[in-house]
């Protein structure tokens, strides 16, 4: 069976006022009842095939990931926050050598989970065999938050090999990339091998793995829950596993998929993911709507209570309040900034 690795030690901001420190975007209810987390895991309930997830994630967070991951496999508490490739190489070291891991982002969204589960089916062998599959969304605009995956020579029908993983490429790349054709989003999750990404992250990240290892060797435990030691968890360089490893690792592959996928990386991205009415609007909570178009409007708080207003978000939570146009809603950044660190 797979093993679930489910990452959930991010800290967004994008989706403020609802996304806190306290409170990050893969515990927010976005669309739909459930938390983005539950539905990560809901994704990967098939006992069949998934082993229990192992969740990675903030000590401060041990209560609520574990309210929302009902059948935890284990949960590794990371004592300070350092990128993924450190909480990637603890879950590593949690599992077997020959344990298939499925990397997974806790706070996006799969429209079509059963192509998802369908296109993990089809990488396993490869995975297995020890290559790093990753998995291709179709670009639809230069985005520079994403990685970027070059397709290469095929491996199998629908699956290829990496010839370049590029994180997070400069404006001026991405637009080529985009023209070229051959490139697809890296969605954030990947396939692999245990012992590939230990033999990986020793090649590549040596001081990652060194870091992580002695935390891990030296963790308390209790129950499912593994505290990785904190002073030698904090010396691990904090990187992305993007950077760490799949800019670098030699057998990456790509498999492109069509699952709806979305990282919702602002208001507008949600906006454009939920349903809307006949004026094209997505609301939720407390709202009061009056010849409003194209607008995402959700309370979580007071009353909202609009008219006449086009293509704004409006998000209402007890103690704050965004106004802004959709199609400026990559701002709320700036605001996060302005306010200060919890916004
Ligand atoms: N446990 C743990 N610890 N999880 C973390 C940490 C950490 O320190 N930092 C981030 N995460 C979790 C986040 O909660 C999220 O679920 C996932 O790891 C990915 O981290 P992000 O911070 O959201 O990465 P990104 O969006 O900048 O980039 C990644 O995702 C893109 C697609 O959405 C990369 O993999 C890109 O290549 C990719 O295109
Ligand atoms: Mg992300």
């Amino acid at each position: 069976r797979i093993t679930p690795v489910i990452l959930c030690g991010g800290s967004g901001t994008r989706l403020w006022p609802l996304s806190r420190a306290a409170r990050p975007k893969q515990m927010l209810a976005l669309a739909g009842p459930d938390s983005l987390l539950r539905q990560t895991v809901a994704r990967v309930g098939d006992p069949q095939v998934f082993a229990a997830p192992v969740a990675v994630g903030a000590a401060a967070q041990a209560d609520a990931i574990a309210r929302e991951v009902e059948q935890l496999g284990a949960l590794i508490l990371e004592p300070a926050q350092r990128n993924t490739a450190p909480a990637i190489a603890l879950a590593a070291l949690n599992a077997a050598g020959d344990d298939v891991l499925l990397v997974l982002p806790s706070d996006h969204l799969i429209a079509d989970a059963e192509g998802f589960r369908e296109a993990v089916r089809r990488a396993l062998p490869f995975a297995r065999e020890g290559w790093i599959v990753t998995f291709g969304m179709a670009p639809d605009r230069p985005e520079t938050g994403y990685g970027y995956i070059r397709r290469g020579a095929a491996i199998g029908e629908g699956v290829f090999a990496a010839e370049r993983f590029v994180e997070k490429p400069d404006a001026e790349t991405a637009v080529r990339y985009l023209a070229d054709g051959g490139y697809d989003w890296n969605g954030g999750i990947f396939l692999l091998r245990a012992d590939v990404a230990i033999e990986g992250l020793r090649t590549h990240a040596p001081e990652i793995l060194a870091a992580a290892r002695e935390a891990f060797d030296r963790a308390a435990r209790d129950g499912v829950r593994i505290v990785p030691e904190a002073a030698a968890f904090r010396a691990a360089p904090s990187q992305s596993i993007d950077y760490a490893l799949m800019e670098k690792a030699g057998k990456v592959a790509v498999m492109p998929v069509s699952i709806g996928w979305s990282d919702i990386g602002s208001w507008d991205a949600l906006h454009d993911r939920l349903p809307h009415d006949e004026g094209g609007n997505a609301i939720a909570g407390d709202v009061v709507a009056l010849d409003v178009r194209g607008c995402l409007i959700r309370s979580d708080g007071p009353v909202i209570a609009a008219i006449g207003v086009n293509d704004l978000v409006i998000v209402a939570t007890a103690d704050a309040v965004l106004v802004v146009p959709r199609d400026q809603a990559q701002r709320v950044k700036e605001i996060v900034d302005a306010l200060g660190k919890d916004g």
